[in-house]
């Protein structure tokens, strides 16, 4: 076969991505709103978020960001994420212009996170690729086949759920907030987390509320709440919290955290929500998202989409979100590949 449009372009030119070189930087939020708009409904991308992402990571990782060039014209990019102590580097981002797709740009992008996985120590590269349900929008396969032909398999890690809630078709609030049980009491809180919940918010997130109510104070990473607000402020973002006390005890039971971004004013993203084992079968979890959702329309009245994601087989979340109104969208699958040994 001697078709030039199939050729890989051998002119590709990597190049780091940083938030201070604005020309690149403006180049790739082009890069990511083009792609974007190429996709079924979702949150607009925010440039405030994009930039503010090269700037602050996730708690305890690092951020590889990396663009493509060809005939000096921006045509890919790769975000590599390196959890501090994993084996694995996880592509966030692997993407390439719509106009040049099919001519081994993406190859050329995952071999080029193969080594730069290597170059950090890494065993294996992982990754998530979105898929139809039946009842969503029609999600482009091409991104499954991609993974599979650059040698990436399906992990055994249970699917996501990725579902929508649209407040102007279903009003969750209708019938108001429920009341709170005897012995718990709701506290709320903005962006950042008071001192008095810091240690508390880290321990439910980091062991999704399963750790033994005795453990060690030692054994806690005090400050992972804390560098988890910190990148969202950096990225711009708001975030509105309920939590819930119990009183005899003044331990804080659970929370829940919605979060959006500076440039979508109708955009919020549902996130943790989080009970204690010794706390579940009261429906706190209702009580929280439903509280908080009020708190949220009363600091943010223009918001009118909520998404969320769970594992597929988080049987009991993804039942309340429900019986909130929250819609099945599309399945996040992921994938693992082998990044071999370091040279
Ligand atoms: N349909 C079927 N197979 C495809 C498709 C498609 N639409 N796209 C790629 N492939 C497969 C083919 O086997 C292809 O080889 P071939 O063209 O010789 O048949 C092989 O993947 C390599 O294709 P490339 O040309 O290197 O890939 P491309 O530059 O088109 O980029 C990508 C593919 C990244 C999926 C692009 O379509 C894209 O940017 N999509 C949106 C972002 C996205 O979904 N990224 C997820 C990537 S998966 C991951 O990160 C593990």
């Amino acid at each position: 076969m001697n078709d030039a449009a199939h050729e890989p372009p051998y002119d590709l030119e990597f190049v780091p991505l940083s938030a201070d070189d604005d020309e690149t930087a403006g180049q790739w939020l082009d890069l990511v709103a083009v792609t974007a708009a190429t996709g079924p409904r979702s949150a607009p991308p925010c440039n405030v978020d994009l930039i503010g992402s090269l700037r602050f990571a996730p708690p305890a990782t690092l951020l590889d960001d990396w663009v493509v060039r060809s005939g000096g014209r921006l045509v890919g990019a790769l975000r590599l994420a390196l959890p501090e102590g994993a084996p694995s580097a996880r592509v966030d981002q692997l993407i390439v212009h719509p106009g040049v797709r099919r001519r081994g740009v993406g190859r050329a992008l995952y071999a080029h996170a193969v080594r730069l996985a290597r170059k950090h120590g890494r065993t294996a590269l992982t990754g998530m690729v979105v898929e139809s349900l039946a009842s969503g929008p029609r999600r482009d396969p091409g991104a499954a086949a991609f993974a599979d032909a650059v040698g990436a398999r399906r992990s055994g890690i249970p699917a996501g759920l990725h579902q929508w809630l649209d407040l102007g078709r279903t009003d969750p609030l209708a019938a108001g907030v429920p009341a709170v049980p005897a012995g718990y009491a709701l506290v709320t809180w903005g962006t950042r987390t008071p001192d008095e919940y810091a240690v508390q918010v880290s321990r439910l997130e980091l062991s999704l509320g399963d750790e033994p109510a005795d453990a060690a104070e030692a054994d806690v990473r005090t400050s992972y709440a804390r560098q988890f607000e910190t990148m969202r402020i950096g990225r711009g973002r708001r975030a509105h919290h309920t939590g819930v006390l119990h009183e005899a005890s003044g331990v804080l039971a659970g929370y829940t955290s919605v979060s959006k971004t500076t440039g979508n004013p109708a955009y919020a993203l549902q996130g943790m929500t989080v009970v204690h084992r010794d706390h579940r079968g009261h429906r706190l979890g209702m009580l929280l998202k439903l509280a908080n959702l009020a708190q949220v329309l009363r600091h943010e009245p223009e918001v009118r989409f909520l998404e969320t994601a769970n594992a597929e087989d988080n049987h009991p979340m993804i039942a309340l979100n429900e019986a909130m109104g929250f819609e099945p969208y599309d399945r996040w699958v992921f994938w693992a590949g082998d990044a071999g040994a370091e040279d």
